[in-house]
């Protein structure tokens, strides 16, 4: 257990408002006072670790409302015990994770099998989101009130969109009755069908079959007025456009209950860097025009856009290092998170307390966890990084045992230091 003292770092907590230097002292793995100067009592100095916080960020351990750990079923790509540890060198404290395994989390006895398993080796706190529908086939509800017995916080078809809007109904109306989050995969799978990119520009340079915006924006359109009929919540996923976000703000603008994400992906990249044909940039939604980078990034400034997720989606070589079209979508992101949404303080698209709640207490609040938050008297769950440590990505050293990150060999700026979960430091960067 931590006994540490850390002094005068930033001290952020969107939840509480707190955004000043600080000294944060945690006894036992727990947080003692946070308070401008403290002074040790002469007992406590022998077993305190003091550090000097001076240009550093103390921050809650932040929490990623969208991961892909592969288990149970894909255990080659990921597995929940590599998944967790690649989580906490990212600086994230908990998980959410999604659906789409082999067995579907559709149950009760798969929600329980990840619980069991993230207790056993995981290195934070694991959130299970249920599948919407038995087995991801979009023809038949799973058992939302056994999923939220057995600890599902949220459920979702995630890589696949629910296409019958009846059943989405349905699953809002059900969703509410155990105080669910709809989260929706929103794809209008007869305008994507066979795309392998973004349509525009590029796709007909390359020659590659596009994914036009409206397969997306078409579908938020639809999930909204869903929301809007029902009054149940709904959060989109991995925005990526444009017209999403625009309808997605008006939505807000009028009360409708819907929350939103976005991952690092579609604010740092845009299509253009497919021109090399690298499936390492295929992902599903894919990456968009430089209009909708930028409209993402003003969504996120502007708060319609709630939270950042990584969407970490492990994949193998041999799913990865094949022809593009036959490659799978999806890149990881846990480890390469951190410095890009720091690179959105850096350019002034995001306050530091603005980028903070994007990755701890906004998310909490979606799915209420929980997490995210620092509290006096509490197990010290915080992420301490160095915001101006300038370094290259190198994603041989991450501990995702898969290696599909598109910003392995990128400059960057904003390193993650520490990871505090329940008390024990779970990762600490140590130089190469
Ligand atoms: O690119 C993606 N990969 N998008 C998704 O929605 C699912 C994910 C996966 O599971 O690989």
């Amino acid at each position: 257990m931590l006994d540490v003292l850390v002094r005068g770092a930033r001290v952020i907590d969107p939840a509480s408002g707190l955004d000043e230097t600080a000294d944060v002292w945690v006894v036992a793995g727990r947080v003692q006072r946070i308070a401008p100067r403290l002074d040790l009592p002469a007992e406590r100095i022998e077993e305190t670790r003091v550090v000097d916080g001076a240009g550093l960020w103390l921050v809650p351990g932040f929490f990623d409302m969208h991961v892909h750990l592969r288990e149970p079923g894909e255990e080659y790509k990921e597995t929940i015990a590599t998944g967790t540890a690649s989580a906490v060198s990212g600086g994230y404290a908990a998980v959410a994770c999604m659906p789409n395994t082999n067995p579907v989390n559709d149950c009760a006895p798969v929600t329980e099998f990840i619980l069991k398993r993230a207790e056993q080796a995981g290195s934070c706190t694991v959130f299970p989101v249920g599948a919407i529908s038995k087995g991801l086939r979009g023809k038949e509800l799973s058992e939302f009130g056994e999923l939220r017995a057995a600890g599902a916080v949220a459920v979702t078809d995630d890589g696949r969109p629910v296409t019958d809007g009846r059943l989405m109904r349905r699953a809002l109306e059900y969703a509410r009755r155990f105080d669910l989050v709809v989260i929706s995969h929103a794809e209008d799978l007869s305008l994507s069908e066979g795309g392998l990119m973004n349509e525009g520009a590029m796709s007909t340079r390359l020659g590659l079959r596009g994914i036009p915006w409206v397969a997306e924006s078409a579908m938020v359109a639809r999930d909204l007025m869903l929301a809007e009929l029902t009054g149940s919540r709904i959060h989109i996923a991995h925005v990526s456009t444009e017209a999403s976000v625009r309808l997605i703000r008006e939505a807000k603008s009028r009360g409708v209950p819907v929350t939103a994400e976005t991952a690092p992906h579609y604010f740092t990249l845009s299509d253009d860097v497919l021109s090399g044909f690298d499936t390492v940039y295929k992902v599903n939604p894919p990456l968009r025009s430089r209009e909708d980078r930028k409209a993402v990034k003003e969504a996120l400034a502007d708060g319609t856009i709630d939270c950042i997720a990584t969407d970490h989606a492990p994949h193998s070589l041999l799913e990865k290092d094949i022809e593009f079209e036959y490659a799978a979508s999806g890149m990881i992101g846990l480890e390469s998170a951190f410095p890009l949404v720091c690179g959105l303080v850096h350019e002034g698209v995001l306050t530091p307390g603005g980028a903070i709640a994007a990755l701890t207490w906004n998310p909490a609040r979606i799915l209420d966890v929980p997490v995210g938050r620092l509290q006096e008297g509490a197990p010290a769950t915080f992420t301490l990084v160095d915001p101006n440590a300038e370094y290259v990505i190198d994603a041989d050293s991450f501990q995702s045992k898969s290696r599909n990150c598109p910003f392995h060999g990128r400059r960057v700026k904003g390193r993650v230091l520490l990871t505090a979960v329940e008390g024990k430091a779970a990762f600490v960067y140590r130089k190469p």
